[in-house]
């Protein structure tokens, strides 16, 4: 299709048309929907239309009942799964698996777009330093390269080469910029933040997904430092489109546009809309400033025809490269045979396995020994919707730990212990299976409480432990003498400390989707041995929030017994868990460390190697995580900061070289003038299993 020639044709109403999006919170069924409107070409998309049939309606009043039969695209969140749920992103993420995560995007792409959708609102690439944000769940964590490295493969896996095929659908990387930095963990809430900062932590993964050819982008909902995002045209258009080259499609997210007046930032709808357009936003996803005033600053020469065009024109184009001038109908009875196949299981169990994080194993009491009785105690060992999580797809179906144990013939009993949705705690029903059994088995975390999901949009906590009932059954329990391991599920980092000092052994995961109950029993019972680690820091205390490793160091680096230290007197110190941690079956141990030079150029790549091995029983995967600290800078630098990893399998005894290369130019970082600079000086490398510990050496940059 000519989209030039196309919109030379569109009439100003057919061209603002484009760039409205009907939402979700626009209408409650579609008999709301005006069809009127839709005929006059006045809707360019929609988001959650979730039953072909009726898209196939919609599209058929827009293709061969408007004027000129421009296709609608039909958008959702797509987040981790469509008919098979897969972990949640941050869970996943924990397999330091970019390649793991391109498949299950691959294979979301390929349910969602046999189910006429062409378009996901994923991957979240929002740097989460803070626990207490209720959207860490959608991300890949803490930190900006692993970050980037994953947000790389999910929009490779939904785009693949050609967004056109009949398996693939349009990704955007969002919130446009900053979102997850929101002061106070609180969700939507005002960004303050430095230039330098957001060009070195939080713009990498940005960049890296307009690197993997991103469609679209959708822009947050916060003010960042005073200017609300959806409104602020140094980020969308100086910084977004001139500086980082981003041409596709710049959504708002739902209801922003509108929003910019509530924030104070416009006078009245007028305003706002001449303000979102001004700023660069291209389509305004469910609220109506374009339909209504569009037109009229356009007609006054507020808005010109040239920013107009440009953004229909952009649309046109993502329309054009799906391929839906072509084949704008979803297949109904391929739509129909969609489901949940061997294939996808297989990749969901195997995803899910690989993301469970080991926290701590005494006494090696895990794998658990099949003979021994277990006591299953924790209402979220049940419940099929709480596997699943926020964002889930069109199926809510989940294998839970209990049926998965039950399945496996193992001895269990099994109690619910509370219940979140009432919160109540059933002490003496949970004793008297933990009485019975030999082992306990305490699962617990986030679920669906009486408010809802644990986390998630807006799901904001400001005490990020597990919930108190659970503490409390758990106090009782530890009272019993028997061994206790712990599975804990949640959304985002918690302060498992008091967990951690009543348990045995610890696991922890995001939500794992469908195959939850198989993957968990692959761990339980040694099957899979854990290779996860965590990708935020957990900190002991709610408190230490926002606790990321890559901080800088102060003048007064924390020292317990240092009065006027950078600490807290009532905290410990460091974390709970670091970042990049992970327990496994066996032990690694690294010997070694070597690199390429000693002193390099910026051109250079430098090459680190060590040599680890399997020093415990049973085969195992590690992932070698290489971090960086640049000693002195013209701005201070971070403690450490990953620079690459890498993972791979040991038999016991076997020993195996890791080499990671490590470009030196990505050293770099933006001083005070905001140029990008690598600062001639001492650097010291690590190479480790996370972020705190790990052998050590040092080169020079010329
Ligand atoms: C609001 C969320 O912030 C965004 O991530 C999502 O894509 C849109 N709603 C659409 O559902």
């Amino acid at each position: 299709m000519d989209v030039k020639k196309l919109l030379s044709r569109m009439t100003l109403d057919e061209k603002i048309g484009q760039l409205v999006q009907f939402g979700p919170s626009i209408y409650k069924n579609f008999e709301e929907i005006r069809w009127d409107t839709l005929r006059n070409g006045e809707i360019g998309s929609f988001i959650r239309v979730r039953d072909p049939k009726m898209g196939n309606k919609l599209q058929k009043c827009a293709v061969e009942e408007s004027r000129l039969g421009i296709p609608l695209v039909f958008a959702d969140d797509i987040i981790h799964g469509y008919y098979t749920n897969f972990p949640v992103p941050a869970a996943e993420a924990c397999s330091w698996e970019p390649e793991l995560a391109e498949r299950t995007a691959a294979l979301a792409a390929k349910e969602a777009r046999a189910s006429g959708i062409q378009w996901t609102y994923a991957p979240m690439v929002d740097l989460a330093r803070d626990a207490r944000w209720g959207r860490n769940s959608e991300g890949a964590g803490e930190d900006p390269y692993l970050l980037s490295c994953f947000a790389k493969a999910r929009v490779k896996g939904f785009q693949g080469d050609d967004i056109s095929a009949p398996d693939k659908v349009a990704a955007c990387a969002k919130h446009f910029v900053g979102y997850s930095a929101c002061i106070g963990g609180r969700d939507y809430n005002s960004v303050e933040m430095s230039e330098q900062t957001l060009y070195d932590m939080f713009l990498p993964p940005f960049f890296a997904a307009i690197d993997a050819g991103v469609a679209t982008v959708m822009s947050a909902f916060h003010d960042f430092n005073g200017v609300p995002c959806a409104g602020n045209k140094w980020l969308m258009t100086d910084v977004l489109r001139n500086e980082m080259k981003f041409d596709g499609v710049l959504i708002s997210d739902a209801g922003a546009v509108g929003q910019l007046q509530t924030h104070g930032y416009t006078e009245d709808e007028k305003d706002t809309a001449k303000k979102a357009m001004d700023a660069g936003t291209d389509i305004e996803m469910a609220s109506f400033t374009y339909t209504h005033h569009l037109k009229e600053l356009v007609n006054a020469g507020d808005i010109s025809i040239e920013r107009l065009d440009e953004a229909v024109l952009r649309v046109l184009e993502l329309k054009n490269r799906l391929g839906l001038f072509e084949n704008p109908y979803a297949d109904t009875d391929m739509a129909n045979s969609i489901g949940a196949t061997e294939e996808s299981l297989a990749l969901a169990r195997e995803c899910a396995r690989k993301s469970i994080v080991l926290l701590k194993n005494k006494n090696n009491i895990l794998p658990i020994n099949k003979k021994s009785k277990i006591a299953v105690i924790g209402a979220l060992a049940g419940n099929e919707d709480d596997m699943n999580d926020v964002w889930s797809g069109k199926t809510k179906n989940a294998v839970t730990i209990y049926a998965a144990l039950k399945a496996d013939n193992y001895k269990v009993r099994y109690a619910k212990g509370y219940d979140l949705k009432t919160d109540e705690v059933f002490v003496e029903e949970a004793l008297k299976a933990a009485r019975e059994c030999e082992i306990i088995l305490f699962v617990a975390g986030e679920g669906i409480n009486y408010q809802g999901y644990m986390s998630g949009e807006a799901r904001n906590r400001s005490d990020i432990k597990i919930p108190k009932i659970q503490q409390e059954l758990l106090t009782e329990l530890k009272k019993t003498g028997k061994p206790i391991i712990a599975y804990i599920f949640s959304g985002r980092p918690l302060a498992l400390r008091n967990v951690d000092e009543a348990v045995d052994a610890m696991l922890w995961s995001g939500g794992l989707g469908t195959e939850t109950g198989n993957a968990v029993m692959d761990i339980l019972s040694g099957d899979y041995n854990p290779s996860a680690k965590l990708v935020w820091t957990f900190p002991t205390s709610s408190g230490q929030s926002p606790y990321f490793y890559n901080h800088n160091n102060t003048g007064k680096p924390p020292i317990r017994e240092i009065w006027y230290s950078s600490k807290y007197i009532d905290a410990p110190i460091g974390a709970q868990y670091p970042f990049g941690y992970g327990l496994s079956y066996t032990s690694f141990k690294y010997d070694n460390l070597r690199i390429s030079g000693a002193k390099f150029t910026v051109d250079d790549v430098l090459e680190a190697s060590v040599d680890i091995t399997n020093t415990g029983e049973v085969f195992g995967e590690e992932t070698a995580e290489l971090y960086v600290r640049d000693v002195v800078g013209s701005r201070v630098r971070p403690v450490r900061e990953l620079k690459g990893f890498k993972k791979t399998g040991l038999y016991p005894g076997e020993t195996k070289t890791v080499t990671i290369d490590v470009p030196v130019k990505n050293l770099g970082f933006h001083n005070a003038d905001m140029e990008y600079v690598v600062e001639p000086g001492k650097f010291l490398l690590y190479i480790g299993p996370d972020s705190e510990s790990g052998l050590k050496t040092e080169f020079f940059v010329k």
